[in-house]
């Protein structure tokens, strides 16, 4: 009987065989109207370059956080995650400065004192398992942001009839957001299986007070992420960002507190992000 690391080993082989990274010289920089672009999306490509840069530290965030990760994860960080993210980032930052922008003010390097610490406790083995969690919980998330804003982005793109990036920077990227998506659910959902009750207690206690959406580390940042959400249209409609974002969180994590359709931590950080947003636009 194939288990879940079958799963997840087939999985992340089948990414490196059919997803290489995007190379830059398969990429077409026209734009016809760079200032009518930029204005409308030069900022969503601005917030989507730095999160995808940042990739590099979210790889040294992990290995503080995790000292010993399981193989198929080392894998897929070294093989698939760390060097497609890379390439998104560099195609966008690109684009970027194409469009006479500056490019993304990126934080590499700096691990937070909050991740060292957790880094230290993870030594211990049950609670590297909770820290294990969380760090799904958050690819889950953050993939499933990237997967629905992409897929907006490009029909936003297609809508102003620019052509060239449609078709060889958002199609392309794109379509490398499910394959990491659908790593982080098969690990979440394998992985959540094996904890005991205590850790999953602990589990939902520290997402309930970390929860954030994708890239954001501060305030303005917060403000950035309810401009993309805006420019997006993520919640017109009748979508909902936070119950499509977190539908699987809920299900795994919450599933046994019947009513609420989606964890109100997600929902009150999207909505501070809107917030944010108007009260900085006002
Ligand atoms: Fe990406
Ligand atoms: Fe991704």
């Amino acid at each position: 009987m194939q288990t879940d690391t079958d799963r997840l080993v087939a999985h992340v082989a089948r990414l490196g065989e059919e997803h290489p990274p995007i190379p830059m010289d398969s990429v077409d920089f026209t734009v016809n109207d760079p200032a009518g672009f930029g204005a409308r999306f030069g900022h969503v490509l601005d917030y989507m370059a730095r999160v995808e840069l940042e990739v590099d530290r979210n790889v040294l965030e992990i290995s503080t956080m995790l000292p010993n990760p399981p193989e198929v994860d080392k894998r897929f960080y070294a093989e698939v995650w760390q060097p497609q993210e890379i390439q998104h980032g560099l195609i966008l930052d690109r684009l970027q400065q194409v469009l006479g922008r500056p490019p993304a003010d990126t934080d590499l390097d700096h691990v937070g004192l909050k991740l060292k610490v957790l880094g230290l406790l993870a030594h211990l083995e049950p609670f590297q398992d909770v820290c294990r969690m969380l760090y799904y919980l958050t690819g889950m998330a953050t993939e499933r942001s990237a997967v629905i804003a992409y897929n907006l982005l490009h029909n936003g793109v297609i809508e102003t009839g620019e052509q060239a990036v449609a078709e060889t920077v958002i199609a392309p990227i794109k379509r490398q957001e499910p394959g990491h998506y659908a790593f982080y659910q098969l690990s979440a959902r394998a992985h959540w299986a094996t904890l005991a009750a205590w850790q999953k207690w602990l589990v939902r206690h520290m997402r309930r007070i970390s929860f954030a959406p994708v890239g954001v580390n501060n305030v303005k940042q917060l403000a950035d992420f309810g401009d993309v959400m805006e420019t997006l249209g993520v919640d017109h409609e009748g979508r909902d960002l936070a119950a499509d974002v977190a539908r699987v969180e809920q299900e795994l994590l919450w599933a046994r507190d019947r009513g609420l359709p989606v964890p109100d931590y997600v929902t009150r950080a999207f909505r501070e992000a809107v917030e944010a947003a108007r009260a900085r636009a006002a």
